[in-house]
């Protein structure tokens, strides 16, 4: 059995998780957070023993002895914002001598992680972040169709959510960079844009339809500039299914960059439970897309856009694949290689989305 600790295990995606992998013969899940009650309540609502709710810190500085005492094999850490973080966890888990997967999207905290590369490496372990939509799904996506093109020029990438409200973690870490200044790819040089700024229209296929998108700051901005040298532009944009909600974050964002406020992730909390009494009137689908564009191998202009469409709230187990994907790789002995890196090149789309197929999650190419 290969025993996997998932770290925010009770949280909105940690809990879907634990719950995919609570299925797999070969894998044993602890469940971890920093409340021991919940944690065993949600291993009790798994069919898992109570003791397999563990509670856990993230910040204990004894957190390597903790795995190594429990015989982890592979910690997947959810326990976010990692904008905030340092790499205490994965120290810990390279010290422990097991596997470290993450669901990271901040962008100098993916990107980063290659300075534990050495370590991991000479530990025998592999330490992933950025196990989730971005990079792990949207590069994969980019790899499957590169080949098509002679020359690939502009990669778009977004995200449209449906009424089911993320975490509070997820909230915090988008709320972070609101207002606040960042650069991406555009036109082959390093641009300034503003987080949740650059607001606009986009339309994804049926049932999602026309929703607000606006720029967020993400790893694939800085990464995939270098993994696809000809790219000449890459940007990323997301946006709630409630309109509204989008617009309030909108103007929350420009008064960070007027220097009114500091930051809006004091509002996290508030919003994110007022979100939640709206479910109910928004749409239960939502949407991701990537859009390449450049020069086909017959020498002529090609667009592909690549839509993942989920139906039924079944959008949140999306971010999901990557963790529970690479667990089972790791349990089943597959080759995973050592080291430490963003989560770029390891799972095919196909292997990503093999967890959710008996979701309403469908791709739709364009
Ligand atoms: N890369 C991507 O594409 C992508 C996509 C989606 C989400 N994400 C990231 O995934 C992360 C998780 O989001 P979420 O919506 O699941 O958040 P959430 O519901 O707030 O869950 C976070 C969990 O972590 C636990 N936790 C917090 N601090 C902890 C600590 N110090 N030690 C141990 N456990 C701790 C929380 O429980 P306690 O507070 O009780 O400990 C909670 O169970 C976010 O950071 C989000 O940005 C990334």
């Amino acid at each position: 059995m290969h025993k996997v600790l998932v770290l925010g295990g009770y949280g909105f995606f940690g809990k879907r998780i634990a719950a995919a992998l609570a299925r797999n013969p070969h894998i044993d899940v602890l469940i971890a957070g920093r409340d021991g009650d919940k944690a065993a309540a949600a291993a009790r609502a798994l069919g898992l023993a109570a003791a397999s709710g563990q509670a856990c810190d993230a910040n204990d500085p004894a957190l390597a002895r903790r795995l190594a005492h429990l015989r982890i094999d592979t910690v997947i850490h959810t326990a976010g914002p990692f904008q905030t973080q340092h790499y205490t966890v994965a120290r810990a888990a390279i010290e422990a001598g097991c596997n470290y997967i993450d669901l990271a999207d901040g962008r100098d905290f993916v990107c980063g992680i290659t300075v534990l590369d050495e370590q991991a490496r000479s530990c025998g372990v592999r330490v992933i972040s950025g196990a989730s939509s971005v990079p792990a799904l949207s590069s994969a996506v980019v790899d499957r169709y590169r080949t098509q093109f002679a020359r690939l020029d502009v990669i778009r990438l977004g995200i449209g959510t449906g009424a089911r409200v993320p975490g509070l973690a997820t909230v915090q870490s988008v709320f972070g960079y609101c207002g606040k200044p960042f650069t991406h790819w555009e036109n082959g040089a390093w641009t300034t844009t503003h987080g949740w700024h650059g607001l606009h229209r986009h339309r994804f296929p049926q049932p999602v339809g026309v929703r607000w998108l606006s720029h967020c700051d993400v790893p694939d901005l800085q990464l995939f500039p270098h993994r696809y040298p000809s790219v000449r532009t890459v940007s990323f944009h997301a946006g709630f299914a409630n309109g509204l909600g989008h617009l309030t974050v909108w103007c929350l964002a420009g008064l960070v960059r007027l220097g009114v406020l500091r930051t809006i992730v004091p509002f996290a909390p508030s919003l994110n439970r007022a979100s939640r009494w709206l479910e109910p009137l928004l749409s239960d689908a939502g949407g991701m897309f990537v859009t390449l564009e450049g020069q086909g191998r017959d020498q002529r202009p090609l667009r592909i856009t690549w839509n993942l469409i989920a139906r039924r709230n079944h959008g949140p187990h999306i971010p999901c694949g990557a963790a529970i994907a690479l667990a089972g790789k790791l349990a089943s002995g597959a080759g995973v290689p050592a080291g430490a890196m963003p989560c770029m090149g390891l799972l095919t789309v196909k292997e990503y989305l093999e967890p959710l197929r008996e979701l309403d999650v469908h791709e739709i190419i364009e």
